[in-house]
């Protein structure tokens, strides 16, 4: 009854009830964590719910010394476990993202990469990126045919697509310099869940269903993701034996195994077995990075961000750089006028993300103009008042329409430590093959560089040179794990899966949270807005706008796209006034959990 209760004890709360859940029956949580219902906030114009958008009523979830938030209700407990064993919060990431590869295999992965953000009790604020790189043979028209046209579906379906994964390096970078616990113990969860297997649930059945026809097509795939030949339904058990071993192999030799050890060499023979590029040097080549994290200052809040080869932080400070002087507060939650500044300063930042950015070993980043109070006031003067900018008149080149998958989880432990994780195999289950037996889908991570500069990938992705395929380069990313402090005290941590998406979405969950003065889930309910220059719209969820607002944008020459939903944020948020850590599954993805202790 996992959800249900939760979700029934909200119901009873919430003035006039009528709150419907759609969750299946569920084992009990092992958590300890209260409920409550969403406070009442200073939020204006008032949002549409969720159950007018179609949405579960998610449950306010507090706790006093741990909480782990991510888009899998299991690798949420294994996280609660790690901590409530003592484990600090770097543990708890690592035992959740290898929860992660195995009951979330969309996403959650061992064969793609990521960021992680961390504060640490000492007060450190640190970065590693542990994105793929592109394999040493790669050419910077192989996305192509002889005809110089970019081949549909190269970058996304095929082995060309798959980058170098940095996953198993990074994990292991992670818990070597600020875990307290062994590889064995933080893995062990994760071996268990794929060898018994594990109950299914309608959010993770409606994931899986996705790929169905491309599973279909792979027998090693369907043999594990469909249930002879069919998919496999809410209620059924998925054993994954196969990635179990290969889990068993990294826990036994960590990760020489995986990067010079058998599992290397499994995806290097499927890879020359398809025509793709990958090699034994590859993945003894590889290696992750630490960085110092993208900082900047909004209305007394310090932020912490992804720094490139993601654009995430420097685009989200760009942003709230031009907005800063503008009273949002006062004008309220997605009125007119926040709307309109938020969406040209986007328009504005996007620019200038996709046309400078790239990854810091082949592209000098001009990170110290862009974030700079001078830049921010040009851009800001370009703002007309009351008429939307086209993006024709806005400099650079075109601009990127992402896909939108990958996944985003936050802990934070009692002991002072917080860490934020977005990873990524790309599109949902990647390639949507696995090589051989190890169990994992591949990435394809490839299709996030410039194929070739102006011409759109089948998702829109349009890129110009900084991001240009070079052997040994990591494509740029949007991911953006992102922790906000608040005089010298965690306040928040966040981030969201999403592609280019995935910087609003951040951004807004900080906005609604530290302008707005919306609990953490009311930020998450509240419904989003994005704008990435090109193409020249404004995608807004269903009932962003009050009807009012909309005509108005309309008049100002705004071009709306509602799109269904926008990425999940998994956010945690210390409240200023009690100290208690408050988190709230993301309604938009049902299979999820906070919980805490
Ligand atoms: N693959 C999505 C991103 O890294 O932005």
């Amino acid at each position: 009854m996992r959800k249900f209760l939760l979700a029934a004890a909200v119901t009873l709360l919430a003035a006039g009830g009528g709150a419907s859940c759609a969750f299946a029956d569920q084992s009990a949580p092992a958590s300890a964590s209260s409920t409550q219902a969403a406070q009442d906030g200073p939020i204006q114009p008032k949002l549409q719910g969720n159950i007018e958008r179609n949405l579960p009523d998610e449950p306010l979830v507090t706790a006093r010394h741990g909480m782990v938030v991510s888009a899998q209700h299991l690798a949420t407990q294994i996280g609660v476990d790690i901590l409530q064993q003592g484990g600090n919060a770097v543990d708890a990431a690592v035992a959740v993202g290898y929860a992660l590869a195995v009951v979330h295999p969309c996403c959650g992965n061992i064969g793609g990469g990521g960021f992680m953000t961390l504060h640490l009790a000492d007060g450190q604020n640190l970065f590693l990126d542990f994105r793929e790189k592109a394999p040493l043979a790669a050419t910077e028209d192989m996305m192509q045919n002889a005809a110089g046209q970019v081949v549909k579906g190269r970058s996304t379906r095929t082995y060309l697509g798959v980058g170098v994964p940095g996953t198993v390096l990074g994990f292991d970078e992670a818990l070597k310099h600020h875990g307290t616990m062994t590889l064995q113990q933080v893995i062990a969860p994760a071996i268990k869940l794929a060898k018994d297997g594990y109950t299914l649930e309608a959010g993770d059945v409606r994931i899986l269903d996705t790929s169905t026809d491309a599973f279909r097509r792979s027998p090693n795939v369907a043999a594990t993701f469909l249930d002879h030949g069919q998919p496999w339904k809410a209620g059924q058990v998925l054993k994954q034996p196969e990635l179990a071993r290969t889990l068993e192999m990294i826990s036994e030799d960590g990760s020489k195994a995986f990067y010079d050890g058998p599992i290397a060499a499994a995806v290097v023979k499927a890879s020359e077995a398809n025509h793709g590029l990958l090699t034994l040097q590859d993945f003894r080549d590889y290696t992750v990075q630490w960085e110092r994290p993208i900082e900047c200052g909004y209305h007394g809040y310090t932020i912490y961000s992804a720094p490139p080869p993601s654009s995430g932080g420097t685009t989200i400070c760009e942003t709230l750089q031009i907005i800063a002087p503008y009273p949002f507060a006062e004008w309220g939650f997605h009125s007119t006028k926040s709307v309109h500044y938020f969406v040209e300063a986007e328009r504005r930042a996007f620019a200038d993300r996709n046309t400078y950015l790239g990854d810091p070993a082949f592209v000098d980043n001009p990170i110290t103009k862009l974030l700079s109070a001078e830049h921010a006031a040009e851009l800001r003067a370009s703002i007309k008042p009351d008429q939307a900018t086209p993006s024709s008149e806005v400099q650079g080149s075109l601009g990127p329409y992402q896909a939108t998958n990958t996944t985003h989880y936050s802990v934070v432990d009692g002991k002072g430590n917080a860490v934020a994780v977005t990873f990524t195999i790309n599109s949902y289950f990647g390639i949507k093959q696995i090589a051989g037996d190890t169990g994992f889908f591949l990435n394809n991570e490839m299709d996030d560089f410039t194929s070739k500069p102006e011409v759109p990938n089948q998702f829109g992705l349009v890129q110009g040179e900084a991001n240009r395929i070079q052997p040994g380069k990591r494509p740029l990313s949007s991911m953006s794990p992102t922790i906000v402090m608040h005089d010298g005290k965690l306040f928040m941590v966040t981030g969201s899966p999403g592609g280019s998406t995935i910087i609003s979405t951040t951004m807004e969950s900080i906005l609604n949270v530290a302008e707005y003065g919306m609990n953490v889930k009311q930020a998450i309910d509240a419904p989003r807005i994005h704008m990435q220059w090109w193409p020249d719209q404004v995608f807004a969820e269903p009932g962003a706008f009050a009807p009012g607002v909309h005509a108005e944008l309309e008049a100002m020459g705004y071009k709306i796209r509602t799109i269904r939903q926008m990425g999940d944020i998994a956010a945690i948020v210390v409240n200023p006034k009690t100290g208690m850590l408050e988190s709230v599954n993301d309604p938009r993805y049902p299979a999820g959990e906070a919980a805490g202790y």
